[in-house]
């Protein structure tokens, strides 16, 4: 347990613990000795072998013709190795949030960790390293030694389908847990990547969606996130994403990968492609210096193409030269090669339940409560209706999904003749909280109806003392959501049943925001995103009081999409739903602009507009109450006191935001901390401000005007406390300065 979760009882105490005190035990490794060794081996490789670690195929039996070599483990990628130089073979797995299910097709199974959201919600960086080690150490044990993990794209829209595999949609915030996540997955003697670099908001189009921003609001936002990812986490890999920034492919952008990652950042790892996402052999100048997934391009770009370049123009040698050196150092860094990952490794499955089971459960917040929550352990009937909750919980579709070695609980087919019939698949977790709630109230009369009839599901709501609804709302990678309802007719399910019985609780497992029409008429509603391997439990012990939710926010849910920068989602009215998505007549057209909102992403957005959400970033409620006091900023040192002024233990988090900046109003996260608090105790917390967090990026550089800035401490970003006023002198500064 690190310190900032110890629970102080009685007087007020002092904690000096920076975020990760845990995740810093993390060995560091040493990049210049890694680098100094790649450049050693690069210079022995022969022509040939100077083609062998740069690209490779998707090593699952979906292609006919692909030859899979017998050693490669059954996963997203596989670069073979070059045994006479002793460089290990790249074994690579999908990781979101835990080792990839591919289907089955491994038949091994793995724990399956909350979403991203989920493990957001949170705000805990020590709980993401323990995530990330967790899912690093059951990779390893299964032979993998790269982790396609580290999903940290801010939610620009909260219709994307694959905002349940990311974090959130502040740059801080998302850049701080990624960055902890990935250092625990590289405790483990494996490579991590971070993706998908950069501006991959929506799905929809998503192999050729053509993203405008202005470089300030992208240095801002979503290259901030990585940024502060990349320092944090260390990365051996970037992987770059599928769609267009200016006019070029995400995967061939000389701005993203050479100007920003490589040249600003002074990064030293390799970018890896994303699958079928690189347009040809120009893209290894532009930066890229892997193509993965290798039958899902065009052509093998990266074999004989490359070959032929690096033999004709010196140049191209020296680029695949350092193609090479930077693959390496990533290997050398991690210790691929000396502590070799290897199949058949032991894994404890329960234990590793466990820390799904706490993620799930310090992840789940708790959005409204008229009193009727906590449930009393002795409560006599319970009408428990919808949401296969007699069966699991539900996960989210695509590359990322995690089964365990039973598989899917249940799965619910959603059609689609393409080949990627097998991801349309609406699949569950066999962590049933009805299960669950019977465990926790053995003396109740509980009844489970499946919602499919409203009028019988009204009948037994009306007999309980209480009606808990269960409502899931599936997401996928490749496909965006149409709208914020949910589907199915639940809106209407949950309406009538709250009309029936005003005890009404809402359980929500979404992959993302959604509309909420039903909100005044219910007495409760709890956000348990996709809970993971444990979901029911944690529900469960949410819902009676064993766990008090601490959860907050990490995305603005908005009152409709009228509230959003884009009301309508760009190519929404005519892009086909489809996962390879290439093939679009008309594809040239699709753009979207982001410089409606620039790096005021989010709650920035609605601070701008002054609009109301339904619920706001950094959002939650408890069974006890907190008060905030006390915030003082010196330099860049923010203090305050969390105290709980009510009957029971309780987690806060903390959260420091610059309101303005001379006369400028300003919306944005500075500094957060979790704590966990008895009754009756207050903690004095202090957090760093990044600069760069109170900065603009101008004229390459960042750029702090001189004058008086203005912080309040938050229980969200829209409920603020006092204004503490403190001068800056005026400055400027370069990355790595
Ligand atoms: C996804 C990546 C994933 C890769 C390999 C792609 O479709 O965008 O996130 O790592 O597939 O499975």
């Amino acid at each position: 347990m690190s310190t900032s979760r110890i629970l102080l009882a009685g007087a007020a105490m002092v904690a000096t613990t920076q975020h990760f005190a845990l995740a810093q035990e993390a060995p560091k490794a040493d990049l210049a000795a890694a680098e100094a060794r790649a450049a050693a081996t690069a210079k022995q490789m022969t022509p040939d072998e100077k083609l062998l670690l740069t690209h490779g195929p998707m090593a699952l039996p979906f292609f006919p013709g692909t030859v899979i070599p017998p050693e490669a483990v059954p996963g997203a990628g596989y670069i073979p190795g070059i045994p006479r130089l002793g460089i290990p073979a790249l074994t690579e797995t999908d990781a979101s949030l835990g080792v990839a299910w591919v289907g089955g097709l491994r038949k091994d199974g793995a724990t399956a960790l909350p979403s991203g959201l989920a493990q957001a919600a949170t705000w805990n960086p020590d709980l993401l390293y323990r995530g990330g080690a967790m899912i690093g150490a059951e990779a390893r044990a299964k032979g993998f030694n790269v982790l396609l993990a580290g999903g940290v794209n801010l939610m620009r829209d909260p219709r994307n389908g694959r905002t349940f595999e990311y974090l959130a949609e502040d740059p801080l915030l998302s850049g701080e847990l990624v960055g902890a996540a990935i250092r625990g997955i590289q405790s483990n003697h494996i490579i991590s990547t971070i993706k998908h670099f950069a501006l991959n908001g929506q799905e929809t189009g998503r192999k050729y969606v053509d993203v405008k921003i202005s470089e300030a609001a992208a240095r801002e936002s979503d290259l901030l996130a990585f940024q502060i990812g990349i320092e944090r986490g260390q990365p051996g890999s970037v992987m770059c994403a599928y769609n267009r920034v200016h006019g070029e492919q995400a995967c061939a952008s000389d701005w993203l990968l050479n100007k920003v990652l490589k040249q600003s950042w002074g990064w030293k790892g390799f970018v890896m492609s994303d699958w079928g996402a690189v347009p040809g052999v120009d893209a290894a100048i532009k930066g890229l210096d892997q193509q993965s997934g290798e039958q899902l391009d065009k052509q093998v770009f990266f074999g004989d193409q490359l070959k032929a370049k690096a033999s004709g123009d010196p140049a191209w040698a020296a680029r695949l030269d350092d193609m090479n050196k930077r693959i390496l150092t990533a290997i050398y860094a991690a210790g691929l090669d000396k502590n070799p990952a290897k199949p058949g490794g032991a894994i404890d499955f329960a234990a590793n339940a466990r820390i799904a089971q706490e993620t799930a459960t310090q992840g789940i917040v708790l959005l409204k409560n008229s009193g009727a929550l906590p449930l009393a352990k002795t409560i006599k009937s319970i009408a428990v209706i919808g949401g296969y909750a007699d069966t699991g919980v539900v996960a989210g579709s695509g590359s990322s999904l995690v089964h365990d070695a039973k598989g899917p609980a249940a799965t619910r087919s959603l059609g689609d003749d393409g080949p990627f019939a097998a991801l349309m698949q609406q699949s569950y977790h066999g962590s049933a909280p009805l299960k669950a709630i019977k465990a926790a109230a053995p003396q109740a009369a509980i009844t489970f109806r499946d919602g499919r009839y409203i009028a019988d599901a009204v009948e037994k709501a009306k007999q309980a003392e209480v009606a808990i609804v269960f409502a899931t709302e599936w997401r996928t990678e490749g496909l965006d959501q149409p709208d914020l309802s949910l589907p199915d007719g639940q809106d209407a399910l949950i309406a009538a049943v709250a009309a029936a019985n005003p005890r009404t609780i809402v359980v929500l497992e979404t992959g993302g925001p959604i509309a909420m029409p039903w909100l005044g008429s219910v007495a409760g509603v709890v956000e348990a995103w996709y809970p993971g391997a444990r979901g029911g439990d944690a529900i469960a012990s949410v819902l009676f009081g064993d766990a008090n939710p601490g959860g907050r926010l990490p995305v603005t849910f908005p009152a409709s999409v009228a509230q959003l920068p884009r009301p309508k989602l760009d190519g929404s009215d005519w892009v086909e739903p489809n996962f390879a998505g290439d093939a679009e007549p008309g594809k040239d057209k699709l753009a979207t602009d982001y410089d409606i909102e620039g790096s005021d992403v989010g709650y920035r957005w609605f601070a701008r507009k002054g609009a109301t959400p339904l619920f706001p970033f950094g959002y939650g409620l408890s069974y006890t109450t907190f008060a905030r006091s006390g915030l003082k900023v010196s330099g860049l040192s923010a203090s305050f006191t969390l105290t709980n002024t009510g009957k029971i233990a309780g987690d806060d988090v903390g959260q420091v935001y610059l309101v303005s900046r001379g006369a400028e109003a300003k919306r944005r996260l500075v500094g957060f901390q979790r704590v966990s608090i008895a009754p009756g105790a207050s903690r004095t917390v202090t957090v760093k401000i990044d600069p760069r967090l109170l900065a603009d990026w101008e004229d390459g550089g960042w750029d702090m005007p001189g004058g008086e800035y203005g912080f309040a401490l938050g229980a969200n970003a829209m409920e603020l406390g006092p204004v503490v006023k403190v001068r800056f002198a005026a400055r400027s500064w370069k990355d790595g300065q």
